[in-house]
């Protein structure tokens, strides 16, 4: 699985553990090797897009299917004026990337090769709102579209076209659920909250959507079933912008989204937005229904975001909570197959005399980070004690693989609390002002003098 650690490849891995299956995910990243092996995964270090390395990394592990997940759409949302830009990564994983694979999946045998399309704005502008698989792409896209769409019709065709291996064709529609740009903290997520996401009028494009944990159930079914071909991904209510956004944001609790014409909307979101809010086309799941026996368990939209409140409760990017579906035997997010406990890694592990504790300075269980107590150097005032303090969490928070912006909770000790003040000063510099985490803070008698200051925090990864 290449792309094992984004939004649907952290859930899938999780899925097909617990399916049975061996799974060998990639990652470019050595920070979140540890992160797969908890998922159960055999980690592999690649980037795709170096094709020695890629097929070095398939010559070892000898798959039978090869999933090719890996894209860079993550800074989309917040730069959608420069559409083709943040696009261009993306494009090369989908053509430079699925030629690495095929080329790899030949040298090391693999039968199957599953890939992520994209169920929506692709398919022609014209006639019915509701496409299948059979109906033609956009024939000549606005200058935005036109290298992302390129870029879709080279990993479709050269998938399709592999004589040699059962090619599939995933063709998602829009995600959303715990970890996706539409979960709870999302880049979309919070411009709809935020009342950012704008309706270019008359909001007449149609979308599909489809809930991570689906997208996930179906791209198992077609990992095992592999019949050749392509599917539309999506739920079974394709539905216009102007009827889900404000339906979104009423379900997250935001105010009505604001609506502004196509010309305004153009200037300030640019011509892939107008394209995608008035003219976009949404798709039917009849084929991934038929052929791959899949339903998905979130039927509409309508259902799944009055959840994404409640489903997210522990985070963004904390590990999966998969619900059952039509193809999901059984699932606990904090157990690995078999009921053993999720591997848990310690760092910064300190042993000392007896009169001081042996303690780790971080432990890391599956998607969580906790930190020590972290205290400062013990002069200096409340204010450059916090500072400190605070740098001191950044440094061992990114050493974890993780940032501020992704705090849980954090508790915080007072040595007085004539000094509440001054420390939340300091503290409200430093908090990633859209994330903060949730935090208390008592007085305490700190175990060094001169200590001002203690912060104990965690985080998801
Ligand atoms: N599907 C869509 O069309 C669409 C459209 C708009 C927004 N979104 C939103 O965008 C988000 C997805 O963001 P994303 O595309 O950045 O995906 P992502 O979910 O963050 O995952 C991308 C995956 O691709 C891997 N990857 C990236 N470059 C790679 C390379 N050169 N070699 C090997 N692997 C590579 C990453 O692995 P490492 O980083 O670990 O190496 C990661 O596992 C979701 O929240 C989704 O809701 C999706």
């Amino acid at each position: 699985m290449v792309g094992a650690t984004g939004a649907i490849g952290r859930r899938l891995v999780q899925l097909l553990v617990e399916r049975g299956h061996h799974v060998v995910g990639t990652t470019r990243s050595p920070q979140k090797i540890e992160e797969l092996r908890a998922l159960g995964v055999e980690p592999a270090q690649v980037d795709l897009l170096d094709s020695g390395a890629a097929t070095a990394a398939v010559r070892r592990a000898r798959p039978e299917v090869i999933v090719h997940q890996a894209t860079a759409l993550s800074g989309l949302a917040s730069r959608p004026r420069f559409w083709d830009q943040s696009f261009a990564l993306t494009n090369r994983l989908r053509v430079e990337g699925t030629d690495h694979l095929i080329a790899a999946a030949r040298v090391a045998g693999a039968r199957r090769l599953v890939a992520q399309s994209f169920a929506g704005w692709p398919y022609a502008h014209v006639s019915g709102p509701i496409k299948s698989e059979e109906d033609p792409l956009d024939p000549d896209p606005v200058h935005a579209l036109r290298a992302p769409l390129a870029a879709i019709r080279h990993l479709e065709a050269a998938v399709a076209t592999a004589d040699d291996l059962e090619g599939v064709i995933l063709r998602y529609g829009a995600f959303y659920g715990p970890g996706t740009s539409l979960g709870v903290g999302g880049v979309h997520f919070e411009q709809i909250r935020r009342r950012r996401l704008l309706i270019i009028e008359p909001g007449m494009g149609v979308w599909s959507f489809v809930h991570i944990d689906d997208a996930a159930t179906a791209t198992a079914a077609a990992i095992e079933l592999g019949a050749r071909g392509i599917y539309n991904i999506v739920d079974d209510d394709p539905a216009p912008v102007s009827e889900w956004l404000p339906a979104l944001a009423a379900a997250i609790g935001a105010k009505p989204p604001l609506r502004v014409p196509r010309w305004l909307g153009r200037l300030v979101a640019g011509e892939a937005a107008v394209v995608l809010m008035t003219e976009a086309r949404g798709a039917s799941n009849a084929k991934a229904k038929r052929v791959l026996g899949w339903q998905p368990s979130y039927a509409s939209w309508r259902n799944g975001f009055r959840q994404l409140l409640t489903a997210s409760e522990s985070g963004p990017d904390t590990l999966p909570r998969m619900r059952r579906g039509a193809t999901l035997r059984s699932s606990h997010p904090h157990l690995k197959r078999g009921g053993t406990p999720m591997e848990i890694s310690r760092y910064g592990i300190v042993q000392r005399p007896n009169s001081l504790p042996h303690i780790s300075g971080a432990v890391v269980h599956g998607g969580t980070v906790y930190l020590r107590g972290v205290t400062p150097d013990p002069d200096g005032d409340i204010t450059s004690q916090t500072r400190q303090v605070l740098e001191r969490i950044d440094t061992l928070l990114a050493q974890a693989g993780t940032s501020k912006s992704k705090l849980l909770t954090a508790q915080v000790w007072l040595s007085d609390m004539r000094l509440f003040e001054a420390h939340n000063a300091a503290w409200n510099e430093w908090v990633d002002r859209e994330n903060p985490p949730v935090r208390a803070c008592v007085r305490a008698d700190l175990v060094g003098p001169g200590l001002l200051v203690e912060i104990m925090v965690t985080a998801a990864r």
